[in-house]
This record gives C-alpha cells, sequence and structure tokens, in this order.
C-alpha cells in the first residue's frame, strides 16, 4: 500500500514513517518544517522521503498513485490554536478538508485522520467516561476544528471514500522530533534538568494518555482494516486504564527520576478534564492493544535523556515547544500573518 503521511516531520509523523516502512508500506512524507530545526537525536531507523509542502497547497494531480493518506499536519494543541483561531481554523479545518477532497478527487479511497479526545473537553471526570457516543464539548479553536473535520469528513464518506477519525489521548514518549509541551515528556524533561515538577495547578483534572507508538499502532491498524469496518468511524485510541489525573503522572515521573521532588499549586480554573473509555477500538481493530504505560514510558525517556545528556537548553529549545518556534519565526517574518514561509528559492 501506497500511504501519504502528512505531518511526516512532526512528533507522530517521525515515529510513523519509519514504523510503516518497517512493515512493508511505501511512505512518502508531506511536511511544510514548521519544527525541521528540531531533531533531540537522530532516527534510528531510515526515514520516508518528504516533499516539502503545505497541504494548503495540494491538489490532486499531486495525489496520484496514493493508496491511502494518514493526515497528521495540523496545528497539533490548544495553546497553538488559540495563538491565532483564525489561522487554526484555516490550517486545521479548512486546509484539512481541502486535501480530503482532493484525496477524494485523485481515486484514494483512505484517508486517517489524527483528531484527539480534546474533543470532549470539560466533561465531567470525577464521575463518568466520555465514548464515541458523547456528544464533543470542545473548549477551544483545536477542539472545535477536530470536531467540525470529523463532522465534515464524516459526511464525505461513501462507497469509494472511506476516512476514519483516531481520537487520539494526549501522547508521550520518546521521537527524534520531540515535543516537549506535551504534559508527560513535559514533566520528565522538567525532572531531568532540574532535578524538581512544580505542578502550577492543583493537578486534579483526568487527561487520558497514549505513548506516540501505541498510536502508531492504531494507525497502521486503521489501514489495514477492511474498509467497512471502519468508513466514517470514530475511535478513541488509548487505553480505559490510562486515564490519569495530572498529579498521578506528575508522580509517576517524580518516582522515575531518582531526588526529583514535587510541588502541587492551586486550581488554575482548566476546567478540561475527561475520563474516557477506549472498548470501541479493542472490537473493531481486535489486534490493537496498548503496549506502553506511562511508567514504562517515563522509563523510556530517561534511558533517552541520559544517553544524550538533555540539558536544560536542549529541554527549552524553541522547536521543542511549538507554539514558542512558531512565534520566533513569524518575529522573524520568516513566517508571515498566514504561517506560510516567506523565503525566497536562493
Ligand atoms: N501529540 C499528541 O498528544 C496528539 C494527541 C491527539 C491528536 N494529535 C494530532 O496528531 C497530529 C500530529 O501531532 P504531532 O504531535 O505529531 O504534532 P507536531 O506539531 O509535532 O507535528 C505536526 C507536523 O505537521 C506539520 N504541519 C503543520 N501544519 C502544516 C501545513 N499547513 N502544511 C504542511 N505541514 C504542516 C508541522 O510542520 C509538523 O511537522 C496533529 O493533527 C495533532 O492534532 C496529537
Amino acid at each position: 500500500m501506497r500511504v501519504l503521511v502528512t505531518g511526516s516531520d512532526g512528533y507522530i509523523g517521525a515515529i510513523l514513517g519509519p514504523d510503516l516502512m518497517k512493515r512493508g508500506f511505501d511512505v512518502v512524507g508531506c511536511d511544510t518544517g514548521y519544527y525541521s530545526a528540531g531533531w533531540l537525536y537522530p532516527s534510528p531507523d531510515p526515514v520516508p522521503m518528504s516533499i516539502r509542502r503545505d497541504i494548503r497547497a495540494i491538489r490532486a494531480e499531486d495525489l496520484a498513485g496514493f493508496d491511502a493518506i494518514v493526515h497528521l499536519a495540523e496545528l497539533s494543541n490548544d495553546p497553538l490554536g488559540q495563538h491565532d483561531p483564525d489561522i487554526t481554523y484555516k490550517i486545521n479545518h479548512e486546509g484539512t478538508l481541502s486535501l480530503a477532497r482532493a484525496a477524494r478527487a485523485a481515486g484514494i479511497r483512505r484517508f486517517v485522520y489524527t483528531s484527539s479526545c480534546s474533543v470532549y473537553g470539560a466533561a465531567n471526570g470525577d464521575y463518568e467516561f466520555v465514548d464515541e457516543t458523547t456528544p464533543p464539548n470542545p473548549q477551544t479553536a483545536y477542539a472545535e476544528c477536530k470536531v467540525r473535520v470529523e463532522q465534515d469528513l464524516g459526511a464525505m464518506a461513501g462507497d469509494n471514500f472511506a476516512p476514519c477519525f483516531l481520537r487520539n489521548a494526549t501522547a508521550y514518549g520518546a521521537s527524534p522530533r520531540m515535543r516537549f509541551d506535551i504534559v508527560l515528556n513535559n514533566l520528565c524533561g522538567h525532572a531531568m534538568t532540574s532535578g524538581e515538577i512544580r505542578l502550577t495547578s492543583d493537578g486534579t483534572p483526568w487527561r487520558p494518555l497514549v505513548h506516540v507508538k501505541d498510536i502508531c499502532q492504531a494507525i497502521r491498524l486503521s489501514l489495514m482494516a477492511p474498509e467497512d469496518d471502519i468508513r466514517g468511524q470514530i475511535f478513541n485510541v488509548g487505553d480505559t486504564d490510562s486515564n490519569y489525573r495530572v498529579i498521578d503522572v506528575a508522580t509517576i515521573v517524580s518516582e522515575t527520576f531518582p531526588g526529583c521532588t514535587l510541588t502541587v499549586g492551586e486550581s488554575d480554573g482548566d476546567n478540561r478534564s475527561y475520563k474516557v473509555g477506549f472498548d470501541k477500538i479493542r472490537k473493531v481493530l481486535p489486534r490493537f492493544r496498548c503496549e506502553w504505560t506511562p511508567e514504562r514510558g517515563a522509563r523510556q525517556l530517561r534511558t533517552l535523556f541520559e544517553a544524550i545528556h538533555l540539558t536544560e537548553e536542549d529541554f527549552n529549545a524553541a522547536p521543542y515547544t511549538r507554539l514558542k518556534i512558531l512565534l520566533q519565526n513569524k518575529e522573524k517574518r520568516l513566517l508571515d500573518s498566514e504561517l506560510c514561509w516567506t523565503l525566497p528559492v536562493v
């Protein structure tokens, strides 16, 4: 199967591309390279050839010969989305729709979309689990775009087009294109470089977590599943046992990094809290099993950080916090207000 992976130079893409190649998929990447300055460590596996292109510029004729698209290329978290909601809608909602229309026009049947459990927003995490049947309650432009894409692409599903929607929990774990702006990775970075974790909140909100390699497993199984099983379907990606309070995650991390201290703050009014059920994916894609736990993921990061001698400077480097590097490049006018590169080809 020939697969185009958009966002191939991102955190998930840098694991997914090599993983699919190893398993016999013919993979081509596509990425505009917002974070290409950030390689925390060299990829241990061969990476696919990648086209440097903005998804907003992709047309049907660019997609000839592909059997499937895995679409990762979006502004990838709430703070990024909130910084400029307008551009978030343009890339994450309109850009994705335009790519999906081009895919359908090019005769590509499969479109695996990486949605997010953040669509559940302010659910009452203390009392109830949410699942794919629960009405979404998005709190941010990022989450709102995910909901709109699921609805609009869902409506495009038909005999010749089988999109599916993976609502990933918050990812963690090692990737050469590291992100330190997601909770477990961030806490591990603090634990390693300063020996202390200071939660600025009381850490009570619930968040489901999933290892980046388990996300890749879900994507691969979605590509291989019978079309009728996944057409227009939404799946939460994670494990029902992997719902944690932020304070629990911080405790796991502090216990993994010897000597690390942990202090807790006060409620910060962030009302995003959700405990998620993950039964559906195991019913429809029966081979799916999360192979990782946050404990194992924290140990993986400790081993990695020790091997590469992670410094505070590495940890704070702009490309690993997505919003930081985008703002820097906007300030330098390397990116314009539409987040398009301004550099002439020289
Ligand atoms: N990492 C998580 O915790 C998580 C959880 C749920 C869902 N997701 C979703 O998975 C996808 C990938 O996440 P990630 O963590 O790898 O993000 P990331 O920010 O590390 O990677 C996104 C990649 O897409 C590229 N990109 C962004 N806009 C583009 C555009 N207009 N044209 C071409 N390339 C563009 C960026 O350059 C980057 O390399 C995103 O859609 C994200 O919303 C991630």
